[in-house]
């Protein structure tokens, strides 16, 4: 593989055109958007928008004017197609922490006589301290953990809910959606996916699998901006017999009829609990459109390039400098990033962040590198890995300054 070669597919790429979606700032190697996804130009204009005309001139009429109170089920429908979703089964609100609450609280309220919320350890440490909080407000509720390799064999009777994120934070491993959901559903438990490193990266049918359940997260692959607000998706055929406990006033049945008594709202929109944070939700609604007109089989066939490219350079260009790669080679067992283990990984990532490549570090040992389709391209893999391999080579990353530890690693 040669320079040429990588910029021939460059070349060639049919979603090329879609880095233009972004702004990126030259020279840079952006290999982070699994954390938080790139700036889309269409942003920039509709904040701008939404400050100046929307809040600044319509005030509170925008509610009504620009639909600002439809913005929750009228950016989840957009999200619907990414995760194979009908429109009117996902909405978008509050973070991934506080949905898993508010599902995990409803759904085991279904099956009070089974006693187990069931996860896997290791999973991302939000879903695990929220499923703590849960069971233990929960009457005879308790969170058990299996292996993932033990999961289908720990379920059983006495299980209430399997959560589990659907690709692995850390290691990229991803669980097949449909085999895992029909298992639990034969053992009489229901799913709840946490999508957060999936949505908007690899290709997704809730329909079709059988999910009942699920959340993501919009500021990673979906480009929705720091913070973004999250989604749930919760299965048409569930929707009515769930009961939220938190119980806000924009998830009433009659939010603006004021009233001391709680009615749920129909469907979706019951999950939704106090008032949408406007600017935030239509940042997001950028980055999900930064999707438009893309066929994520087509996202996802990039995604895999991108990933054997790096993982072949690497191989090729860092041997012997003790890279582990942590991440399954199988597309199909995985997500769109690439994890290596190296017991200096803080610092390597640090060195390579002073070189402008962006990736992340994951505790203790890990160093991360997520593969976004739409706004990487070929050569960015070859720049990536011919930095990486100099800060190798040379020991760069042995510098005292790149063992600094700031608030956020
Ligand atoms: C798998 C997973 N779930 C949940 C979260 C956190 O979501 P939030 O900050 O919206 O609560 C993250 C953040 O990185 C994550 O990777």
């Amino acid at each position: 593989m040669t320079l040429d070669d990588v910029r021939a597919r460059d070349g060639a790429d049919p979603l090329r055109a879609c880095r233009d979606r972004f702004r990126l700032p030259d020279g840079l190697v952006y290999l982070d958007g699994n954390s938080l996804g790139a700036l889309p130009k269409a942003a920039v204009a509709r904040q701008r928008e939404v400050v100046e005309r929307e809040w600044g001139r319509s005030l509170i009429r925008s509610w009504n004017e620009h639909d600002w109170i439809g913005a929750p089920q009228r950016i989840g429908a957009r999200i619907a197609p990414l995760i194979g979703a009908k429109p009117h089964e996902v909405i978008v609100a509050d973070s991934v922490s506080v949905n898993l609450f508010k599902l995990i609280t409803a759904a085991v309220a279904l099956s009070p006589d089974r006693p187990v919320l069931l996860s896997e350890p290791g999973n991302f440490h939000t879903d695990l301290h929220v499923a703590s909080g849960a069971a233990e407000l929960v009457p005879d509720l308790r969170l058990e953990t299996a292996p993932r390799d033990r999961i289908e064999a720990a379920l059983g009777p006495d299980t209430n809910l399997l959560l589990l994120t659907h690709v692995h934070y850390k290691t990229g491993e991803r669980f097949d959606m449909a085999g895992v959901t029909r298992a639990a559903k034969g053992a009489g438990a229901l799913t709840l996916w946490d999508l957060s490193h999936s949505v908007g990266a690899v290709p997704l049918h809730l329909n079709r699998d059988g999910a009942e359940l699920a959340v993501g997260c919009g500021y990673k692959y979906l480009n929705g901006g720091p913070g973004a607000p999250a989604f749930l998706y919760v299965a048409e055929h569930l929707q009515e017999r769930l009961l939220p406990t938190l119980r806000g006033w924009m998830g009433h049945a009659a939010p603006f009829a004021f009233a001391d008594d709680y009615v749920p709202a129909p469907g979706i929109s019951r999950f939704l609990a106090g008032t949408p944070p406007m600017l935030s939700l239509l940042a997001l609604e950028s980055g999900v459109e930064s999707f438009d007109g893309v066929d994520m089989d087509a996202a996802w066939a990039k995604s895999i390039a991108l990933f054997d490219l790096f993982a072949a350079l690497v191989e090729e260009c860092c041997a012997g400098h003790g890279l582990e790669c942590i991440t399954p080679r199988d597309p199909a067992l995985r997500g769109s990033h690439i994890s290596y283990r190296h017991p200096h990984a803080f610092e390597i990532c640090q060195a390579l962040i002073a070189a402008e490549v962006i990736g992340d570090f994951r505790a203790p040992d890990v160093i991360r590198f997520g593969l976004t389709p739409l706004y990487l391209g070929y050569e960015d893999i070859w720049t990536a890995v011919e930095r990486l391999a100099d800060i190798l080579e040379t020991g760069r990353w042995r510098d005292p300054r790149f063992a600094v530890r700031g608030k956020v690693t």
